[in-house]
């Protein structure tokens, strides 16, 4: 099905998808970006353009050298999305969000343990938080993909939180259950000090994730 969709096809996918994350409270306003992979290029959504004024000709096609090939204005963070899709060949699409808990938690430089056992679903044992740098640089793309080492999401300091997939949906998908699972370790840590699910009990887990999610 997915060879059969058009460049705009795509196009379209990443307003509504922009959209949604507002729907979902996972961005306000012009905050967060998400990329896809397009052959050996990738398109990202536009700079500082809040999702209700996004048209599927805004997105800006890029190649792998960070030149522009068709559009604009790229989000100030295509250092990243480009980084990951060049290091990580199994990622199709990248959501980067301001959500609300990761956040939270990103302001205190905080990485996220294994309190809950859906932790593992972000690929490992916790959710690192990458150290603070400038938006749109290079070193915060250089944090982020050391950050996402062994991981499909990760959280940055004093800024927000990567999540990524083989497409589109599964992207989106992990960035819903980071921001959850931020949630719940923000409120438990209200109350006490969350117990901690040892390796060996991870491990077990993520055994029985290998296979368990419907694409
Ligand atoms: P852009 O609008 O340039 O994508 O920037 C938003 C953002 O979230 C920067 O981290």
């Amino acid at each position: 099905m997915q060879e059969e969709m058009t460049e705009y096809d795509f196009r379209q996918q990443m307003v509504a998808a922009s959209l949604r994350l507002v729907e979902l409270g996972l961005n306000r306003g012009a905050a967060g970006n998400l990329s896809l992979r397009h052959g050996e290029n990738f398109l990202v959504t536009p700079s500082a353009l809040p999702p209700e004024a996004m048209r599927p000709e805004d997105m800006v096609l890029m190649d792998f050298s960070g030149e522009v090939v068709t559009g604009e204005r790229p989000s100030s963070e295509w250092r990243f999305h480009r980084d990951i899709f060049a290091n990580r060949p199994e990622i199709g699409s990248v959501v980067h969000v301001h959500s609300p808990f990761a956040t939270t938690l990103a302001c205190l430089g905080r990485e996220v343990p294994p309190f809950h056992y859906m932790i593992a679903a972000a690929g490992g044992t916790s959710i690192r938080c990458a150290p603070y740098a400038l938006f749109g640089t290079q070193a915060l793309s250089d944090h982020a993909l050391a950050a996402l080492h062994d991981r499909r999401a990760c959280l940055l300091a004093n800024h927000g939180m990567i999540a990524a997939g083989r497409d589109l949906d599964e992207a989106m998908g992990l960035a819903v259950e980071v921001e959850s699972l931020c949630e719940q370790y923000w409120r438990a840590l209200q109350i006490g000090e969350p117990n901690i699910i040892s390796d060996s009990e991870m491990n077990e887990v993520m055994e029985k994730f290998r296979g368990y999610w419907r694409r």
